[in-house]
């Protein structure tokens, strides 16, 4: 399973724990977006990295870090084919792969502590979307939900 990761200046320590964390795993590889440095940036940007690597098909998911996660969701959404979420439980980011096939994760460093984030990117990466019903949704989402 491949991975890109992205974050703003709030979260480059974060994101290094969790590429650490990722890096532990034997079936998975992490590509880092950046930043490196803690220089104030855009979160926008590392989100559109992220998700340009996901609508290519070079990596399978993509984790957002910024100071709430809020920023980086709503950016990632802008992206046809992102199924973006914020999560600061187990349990929402369970579900949304379950449900809304979700593919970019996001989270805040200054909401959720690292351990907790390490927990929400396990319930992300080993919950599996279970199509069946929720794919008529989920493909409402690409079809007619872009409104310009
Ligand atoms: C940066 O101050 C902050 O606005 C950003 O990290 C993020 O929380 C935005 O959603």
């Amino acid at each position: 399973m491949k991975i890109a990761i992205g974050s703003d200046h709030t979260a480059v320590d974060l994101k290094k724990e969790i590429i650490e964390f990722l890096n532990t795993k034997n079936n998975i590889e992490v590509i880092d977006l950046g930043p490196s440095s803690k220089e104030r940036t855009d979160y926008p940007l590392y989100a559109h990295d992220v998700c340009t690597l996901i609508q290519q098909k070079q990596v399978d998911y993509g984790i957002l870090i910024c100071g709430t996660g809020v920023g980086m969701s709503i950016a990632a959404n802008k992206h046809l084919g992102i199924r973006a979420v914020v999560c600061s439980d187990t349990f929402s980011a369970k579900a949304s792969k379950q449900h809304n096939d979700s593919n970019v994760l996001c989270f805040g460093a200054r909401v959720v502590g690292s351990e907790l984030a390490k927990d929400i990117v396990d319930s992300f990466l080993n919950a599996e979307y279970e199509g069946g019903r929720h794919q008529k949704r989920v493909d409402m989402l690409d079809d007619y939900l872009i409104i310009k």
